[in-house]
């Protein structure tokens, strides 16, 4: 048996350019930690919503294994995520997300999420990145939205969002680090979606099978 085949969605792989994402395996955790540890974000400024960045630095590779275990046994067709490991040549440099959390099949609504390690950043990869994810939910998966947020303060992820085309959809008070921050809501749709460099997919159909989203 190959793995696969045992789980589909480690056969998803979306191509555009030299940016290979493909989701996230067990195998991958150690490049993965190794570039959180090197540094994913200003220390002094917290971009996330679950400050999982703060968490005391020997204690992070196991948080980090522990998460995508979760995303492995949480995984139904009402509600997935897909955490695509990014390469550039080859190279881990993030990881982009895609997340399912209510009924996929009927809402066709999914969220984005993201980070690049800090010595990647302002390159213009998570801008592709965003576009290669957002047109693989648009035309793959069939989406109908794709939902985002980033704190207000959030410079490079807001414009991110502006570039790709999402649209803002209301500002939600949030927590953070004991302080109050407010989170831009954001939302796409395909119309609006800007896109990047024309993507490859590889793999989609079993995953569409194990979703009950198969057409034939
Ligand atoms: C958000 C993130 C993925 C963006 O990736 P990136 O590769 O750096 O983004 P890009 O290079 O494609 O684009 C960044 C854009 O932000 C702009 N930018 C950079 N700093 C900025 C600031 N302080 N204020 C406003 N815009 C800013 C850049 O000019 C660029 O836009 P341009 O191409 O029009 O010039 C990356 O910064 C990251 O991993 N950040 C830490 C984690 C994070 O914030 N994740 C998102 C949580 S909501």
């Amino acid at each position: 048996m190959d793995i696969e085949k045992i789980w589909p969605p480690y056969g998803v792989t979306i191509t555009a350019g030299d940016l290979v994402l493909a989701v996230t395996r067990e195998g991958d955790s150690c490049e993965l930690v190794d570039l959180v540890l090197d540094g994913v974000h200003d220390p002094d400024f917290m971009p996330f919503l679950f400050p999982w960045t703060d968490a005391p630095r020997e204690e992070v590779p196991g948080n980090y294994l522990q998460y995508l275990a979760r995303t492995v046994a949480g995984f139904s067709p009402s509600s997935f995520s897909l955490q695509f490991v990014v390469r550039r040549n080859g190279e881990a440099v993030g990881i982009q997300g895609l997340e399912a959390n209510s009924n996929f099949r009927i809402t066709r609504t999914l969220e984005t999420g993201s980070w690049l390690a800090r010595r990647f950043h302002g390159q213009g990869i998570g801008t592709r990145m965003r576009q290669a994810v957002c047109a693989f939910a648009f035309d793959v998966l069939g989406a109908t939205e794709i939902t985002s947020g980033a704190f207000l303060d959030n410079g490079p992820s807001q414009a991110v969002s502006r570039k790709v085309g999402y649209r803002p959809n209301g500002i939600q008070r949030m927590e953070r680090r004991e302080q109050l921050a407010q989170q831009q809501l954001l939302v796409l749709t395909e119309a609006d979606l800007v896109r990047g460099e024309p993507i490859t997919v590889t793999g989609a159909d079993p995953l569409l099978a194990q979703l009950g989203l198969s057409t034939t």
